[in-house]
């Protein structure tokens, strides 16, 4: 199975610096990587439509959204549904530590948005930083969601003190919780986030239950981001 390399700006980056990120990695991709990488990048949406199509012409890496609403359409000032980024997106984040920390994003409305996401057919990746984030999450989607739509969700497993500290969690500790999380609640992708860069990220990418990972602060230069792909595909 491959791994996955999920970049995630947060809220950096206007169209055009997008777009030069973009061309960057588009012409020096490491073509190595394609048999054994996902790669992929959750942009603000406003690049959204700038980048889309260069996207989906050159199919080197997958594009995503970094929230969804965890409605419908319809009176929801300021958000934006599932059905206005389906066909535009393959990913977006929800539930990440920031948008709980910030938003008040609670496990229920992580849950919601999960729920809409796989309604527009994008796949959530649903960002936790402990077990009863989890479990409360598992309890509000219990029976929602079709079995075999559940096994296409993406879990990011995303300490605390290791979101853009340079402290990155121990390897073999994050192995071990993500192999934990997987047979309790039958997942089968996990990955890690916090402080992976490309020194450290083979340390991850070699242990057996880390489905790929999710990397912020690394992930803005266009060149450091692909070191890191051309590193892990090296390994
Ligand atoms: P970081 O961020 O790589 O800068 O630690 C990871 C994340 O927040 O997803």
């Amino acid at each position: 199975m491959k791994k996955y390399i999920i970049a995630n700006w947060k809220s950096n980056k206007n169209p055009k610096e997008a777009i030069l990120w973009l061309d960057e990695v588009h012409q020096n991709f490491p073509l190595n990587s394609i048999d054994k990488l996902e790669c992929s990048v959750c942009v603000p949406y406003i690049d959204i439509p700038y980048m889309y199509k260069k996207i989906k012409e050159n199919n080197k890496i997958k594009l995503g959204a970094q929230n969804i609403s965890a409605f419908g359409d319809g009176p929801y000032t300021g958000e934006i549904s599932g059905r206005l980024i389906e066909g535009l997106v393959s990913y977006v984040l929800v539930g990440h530590s920031e948008r709980r920390k910030n938003y008040n994003e609670n496990d229920q409305i992580v849950a919601e948005k999960t729920i809409r996401a796989l309604e527009s057919g994008i796949t959530p990746i649903v960002c936790i930083s402990e077990e009863v984030e989890i479990a409360n999450w598992n309890g509000f989607i219990d029976n929602k969601i079709d079995p075999n739509k559940k096994k296409a969700i993406i879990f990011a497993f995303e300490p605390l003190n290791a979101i853009g500290t340079g402290n990155a969690e121990d390897p073999l500790a994050a192995n071990e919780f993500i192999n934990g999380m997987k047979q309790k609640y039958s997942i089968e992708v996990m990955v890690y986030g916090g402080s992976v860069d490309q020194n450290n990220i083979n340390l991850f990418l070699n242990q057996p239950s880390v489905s790929g990972i999710l990397i912020g602060s690394a992930s803005l230069s266009a060149e450091k981001f692909l070191k890191v792909i051309e590193n892990a595909a090296s390994k």
